[in-house]
């Protein structure tokens, strides 16, 4: 069992390199498998959620060779329509696998998704649009035996909410397609512009990808290509958050600015000074943070709530008191009571939390629940008195890359120790 330990007091700052973005990441990996030749993706980041799409992928009879941030897919060799289960419930986003499967095979067999335990995180958007575009499906018990009889046809599709894996798995069912598909109220995050440029590279026609409405005309095949994966903007945001605590200054290279539009407002509002060029960014962090009025999680381009948990931790020493409203997710604050833990001042009712800023929080042993509210004790560790040991990290490698050596490197004090079942170092 792997833990991290962290000395606060340390701050955070320099120059960092932002890796690749995993939830770009996965569903351009799932769109490799719908090409007749090898497809070249760059800038794919070293993530355990990308271990397990690799594995995904070479189960379905994909040849995968990997060489840094250099993933080679060749799916000429692709046999196979079923994801056993363990792979299945290693990550939610195993889901994105079913539209892809289906365009390639007209049929597939998989078990519920895992991933996050951050509420019910249901499936029902993707499968009635998959419905639509020609699925049929049992979808009652604990596998998903889906099959189309006819092939996947285009088809006009309104989301009632713009589910972010729901746009993707159309998107990949539909590239094939025979004829239109229309999304009405599409999710527009940048994953979802990323996902379209990859795929109209290797010959689709996706029109419209970041607005609501995307159109895509079906075509007959696609053929491999060469991607760059864009940054990782809540990686961005993680790192930006650990200067900001620290008092640190950091200056972010290889990140998109603008995907980061309402994040980087609530550092100002957080009295941060940032700086920004094309693909550069500089945040040089206040005495004391200030408070936060009002944090709404919203669909992109509003504050993602996957930096909703990071703003919190950083709230919890800000001078005042801040709100959050949680819109997307029913049970995404499950870092809450772990902050406590370190001596926050946290109410929770409902969607909404209070947060009253304390001048200083303190070292304790808590646990990574989930993704990204792992990330957000590591901030709180980083500024706290004494020393914090986070167990369960197994969550926060999903989507950091070796986090602990990068705030290192920045200057933070973060060791990675394996400890035995009784509880001591190995
Ligand atoms: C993706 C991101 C995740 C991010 C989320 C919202 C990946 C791998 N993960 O997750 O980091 O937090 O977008 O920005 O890209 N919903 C349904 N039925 C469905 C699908 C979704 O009710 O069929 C609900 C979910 O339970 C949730 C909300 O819609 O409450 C948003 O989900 P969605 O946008 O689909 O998020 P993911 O694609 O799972």
């Amino acid at each position: 069992m792997e833990k991290f330990i962290i000395h606060g007091g340390a701050r955070v700052g320099g120059v960092l390199n932002v890796h690749g973005a995993k939830n770009s990441a996965l569903p351009i990996l799932a769109a490799t498998m719908l090409a007749d030749t090898p497809a070249v993706i760059h800038n794919c980041p070293d993530l355990t959620d990308i271990d397990y799409a690799i594995k995904i992928l070479e189960h379905l009879g994909c040849a995968v060779k990997r060489e840094g941030s250099d993933v080679t897919i060749d799916p000429r060799d692709f046999n196979c329509c079923e994801i056993p289960e363990e792979l299945m419930r290693c990550m939610r986003s195993s889901i994105v696998f079913l539209g892809g499967i289906l365009a390639k095979a007209n049929k597939a067999t998989l078990s519920a998704p895992g991933g996050c335990k951050i509420g019910l995180r249901p499936i029902d958007l993707h499968l009635a649009a998959l419905k639509k575009l020609g699925m049929e499906c049992n979808d009652c018990g604990e596998v998903l035996e889906c099959i189309c009889p006819n092939g996947l046809h285009g088809t006009r599709i309104n989301l009632s909410f713009p589910s972010v894996g729901a746009t993707e798995n159309i998107m990949l069912a539909a590239v094939t397609a025979c004829g239109d598909t229309v999304i009405e109220n599409a999710a527009r995050e940048p994953e979802i512009c990323d996902l379209a440029d990859f795929l109209n590279s290797m010959g689709a026609k996706v029109y419209g990808a970041g607005d609501k409405r995307i159109v895509i005309e079906g075509v007959k095949a696609l053929h491999g290509a060469e991607h760059t994966v864009i940054p990782d903007r809540i990686a961005a945001s993680t790192y930006m958050a650990a200067a900001a605590i620290t008092g640190g200054e950091l200056t972010l290279k290889n990140v998109f600015p603008m995907h980061l539009t309402s994040v980087i407002s609530a550092f100002e509002e957080m009295g941060c000074k940032l700086s920004v060029k094309t693909e550069e960014l500089c945040i040089k962090a206040p005495e004391r943070l200030r408070r936060l009025k009002a944090i709404h999680t919203m669909p992109y381009p509003g504050f993602p709530t996957d930096s909703q948990a990071l703003f919190m931790a950083m709230a919890s020493v800000a001078d005042g008191t801040s709100m959050f409203v949680e819109n997307i997710f029913e049970n995404r604050y499950r870092h809450v009571e772990q902050l406590r833990r370190m001596g926050a001042d946290i109410k929770v009712d409902g969607k909404m939390a209070l947060v009253n800023g304390v001048p200083k929080l303190f070292g304790a042993a808590v646990d990574a629940e989930d993704l990204r509210g792992g990330a957000a004790l590591i901030i709180v560790g980083l500024s706290a008195e004494g020393i914090t040991e986070i167990g369960e990290i197994e969550h926060i490698d999903r989507g950091y890359e070796a986090i602990e050596k990068t705030l290192s490197i920045l200057g933070a004090k973060i060791k990675r120790r394996e400890f035995n079942e009784s509880g001591a170092v190995r």
